[in-house]
């Protein structure tokens, strides 16, 4: 069954001082997700957001909480982030040695639970987790930092991906990560990707609606073929 593509801003890319008003900017805009990257400084090197912000942010919109965690060790604060207010929340392949127990933690909380896959990660890793998962992220960068130049190779991740749902039968929705932005658009929904976290490509530009607006219309396009 098709599914609708959204675009996930991605607030990493957006003024810290002003995240109330970035959700809001995008949420004009039909968006109804949004992207929060949670970094540790140790899975990843920065440290960017904690479960206050997130606290803040449910306050601040009714839009979907999308809480992507580069922590190690997730499970250890699954329960903060859904308390928080997170809606989705996705944990790291590489990041805990128990991801089947992360996931289902997630869901004990009554959130959509995702799994996520780095470049160098096989999408095949995930095989037994499938039936668990409301969504994957795929990512198309290193995880750690906005504005990085987009990989290629996920591309053929994400039809993997397709190809391992249609024959598992299972019903997640797939979601890529990372330097996503008009020139890639076309060719990630083209492969199956159906939420699009977009943090430069909507953010560091005058007018983020109108950035979500481009972008969701060229993957219309793409999807009827006409480019
Ligand atoms: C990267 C983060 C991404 C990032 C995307 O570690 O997970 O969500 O914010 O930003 P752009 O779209 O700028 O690559
Ligand atoms: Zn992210």
């Amino acid at each position: 069954m098709a599914k609708a593509i959204e675009i996930a801003p991605s607030i990493l890319a957006a003024d810290f001082a002003s995240l109330g008003e970035a959700a809001r900017a995008v949420e004009r805009a039909g968006v109804s997700i949004l992207h929060v990257d949670v970094m540790d400084g140790h899975f990843v090197p920065q440290i960017s957001i904690g479960t206050p912000v997130v606290a803040s942010l449910r306050r601040a919109t009714r839009l979907t909480l999308d809480t992507h965690l580069m922590v190690e060790r997730p499970e250890r604060y699954i329960d903060a982030f859904a308390a928080a207010g997170a809606d989705m929340i996705s944990v790291h392949q590489e990041a805990t040695p128990h991801l089947d127990r992360a996931l289902g933690m997630i869901r004990d909380k009554g959130c959509r639970a995702g799994a996520v896959v780095n470049p160098a990660t096989p999408v095949a890793t995930l095989s037994e987790v499938l039936a668990k998962v409301d969504y994957v992220l795929i990512m198309s960068v290193n995880p750690g930092y906005g504005g990085q130049a987009f990989i290629p190779e996920a591309v053929e991740k994400v039809r993997q991906l397709r190809m391992m749902r249609e024959r598992s039968g299972h019903n997640f929705r797939i979601e890529i990560d990372g330097g996503i932005g008009p020139d890639n658009v076309g060719d990630v929904v083209r492969a199956g990707a159906e939420i699009l976290v977009a943090g430069t490509s909507v953010y560091h530009t005058p007018d983020p609606g109108g950035a979500v607006r481009s972008m969701l219309s060229l993957a219309a396009d793409a999807l009827t073929q006409k480019v």
